[in-house]
């Protein structure tokens, strides 16, 4: 029985990490194996619904403590719904984002404990932790460029929140066993490379 693998694309808005996790979609399928592409926050039909909830810029200021929640929920829902299921199965798993995220957005920048937001985490995804992370490091005025002219409610709240966001990942990374920061200011083919080659060690261990 082939072992399920867990590999998460993490990093600041405006990243790459939607190209990317597609481009290793494609890399991983090319090379035998069946992945399973999934994002947070959505995946999933009440994930999709939260989503919009989640990034509706009308939606107006929601705290950090609803926000957990709601984020939690969608995660929640898509460990059991996708990823639990298709890891038992022995599939490699690609999520595009997934606690760590929590942990940068509503902790690090939003204020809330990361103790708390891990107990909450630890329900909400049973206790799974990706095989490997990949981080997408870019600065945050690069991101904020590359989000373009149509912020969602997230990317809004401006270059200060989000260069919190791009440190606090950083800090993260460097206590996360299963955390690769990826200079993602690069062209899109060469952090594609460096991608898969990290990922391949995992998958090959
Ligand atoms: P994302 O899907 O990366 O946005 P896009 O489709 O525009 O690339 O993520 C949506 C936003 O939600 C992003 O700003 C990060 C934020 N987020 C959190 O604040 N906490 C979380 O736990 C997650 C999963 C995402």
């Amino acid at each position: 029985m082939k072992q399920g693998r867990l590999l998460v694309i993490e990093g600041p808005d405006g990243g790459g990490k939607s190209t990317q996790a597609k481009l290793l979609n494609n890399a991983l399928a090319a090379a035998g194996y069946e992945p399973v592409l999934a994002r947070e926050p959505g995946g999933t039909r009440l994930g999709e619904e939260v989503r919009k909830i989640l990034l509706n810029p009308e939606q107006g200021e929601i705290g950090p403590c609803a926000e957990n929640f709601l984020f939690m929920a969608c995660r929640a829902q898509l460990v059991d719904e996708v990823i639990a299921p298709a890891l038992a199965a022995g599939r490699v798993v690609i999520c595009d984002r997934f606690l760590l995220s929590t942990l940068v957005y509503q902790g690090i920048a939003g204020g809330l404990q990361l103790d708390e937001i891990r107990a909450s985490a630890a329900m909400a995804t049973r206790g799974l932790v990706p095989d490997l992370t990949l981080v997408l490091d870019v600065p945050a005025e690069i991101g904020l460029d590359r989000v373009g002219n149509t912020p969602d409610r997230m990317e809004q709240k401006g270059l200060e929140f989000h260069a919190r966001i791009r440190q606090g990942y950083l800090d993260l990374a460097k206590e996360d066993p299963t955390a690769v920061v990826i200079d993602s200011t690069r062209e899109i083919e060469v952090v594609a490379k460096e991608i898969l080659a990290a990922v391949m060690q995992v998958l090959e261990d």
